[in-house]
């Protein structure tokens, strides 16, 4: 199964009766399974989900976690952009050299990988840095609580 064909069936149980813009999202992983999402629209609108959104929850269920590729399909008259929620989402379990495929239903087509679609991406570094500083913190506070601090234990400590 090629990812444009896996989204483009999957794109026809796409459930959008208010937007009318259905979508299909196909991710081959590293084992090479294809898994495939569609948007799912609700009435209360904020609580719909995007394409790419249901493909990396199915990919997630069946216990994978790393995209090699993405294929992503729409009717619309230039080849569909993820939207920014999506690219994040993409991100957490893609490389950045990973290939997205954005595509039309008339077969228009557009590579880029997703460093290119989300620049500057907030990856867990940013967070092990925060925490990092968070038991710094927490360490010295705690030692000026405990009068640690001026006798020279907690300055050894910190070599
Ligand atoms: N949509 C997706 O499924 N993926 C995208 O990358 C862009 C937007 C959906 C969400 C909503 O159901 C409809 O397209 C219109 O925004």
């Amino acid at each position: 199964m090629t990812l444009k064909s896996a989204a483009t069936a999957v794109r026809e149980n796409a459930h959008a009766p208010y937007s009318n813009f259905k979508v299909g999202a196909a991710i081959r992983t590293a084992s090479g399974t294809v898994y495939q999402g569609c948007n799912v629209e609700n009435v209360a609108y904020p609580e719909g989900t995007c394409a790419e959104a249901g493909a990396i929850a199915a990919m997630c269920a069946a216990g994978e976690r790393e995209i090699a590729e993405v294929y992503v399909i729409a009717e619309c008259p230039a080849p569909v952009p993820p939207c920014g929620g999506c690219r994040q989402k993409i991100a957490e379990f893609a490389a950045g050299d990973v290939v997205v495929t954005l595509a039309t239903t008339d077969g228009i087509e557009k590579s880029m990988t997703v460093a290119d679609l989300l620049p500057g991406a907030f990856d867990a570094s940013f967070i092990e840095l925060g925490a990092g500083i968070f038991i710094l913190c927490e360490l010295l506070l705690g030692a000026i609580i405990d009068g640690n601090v001026g006798n020279g234990r907690v300055l050894g400590f910190f070599g």
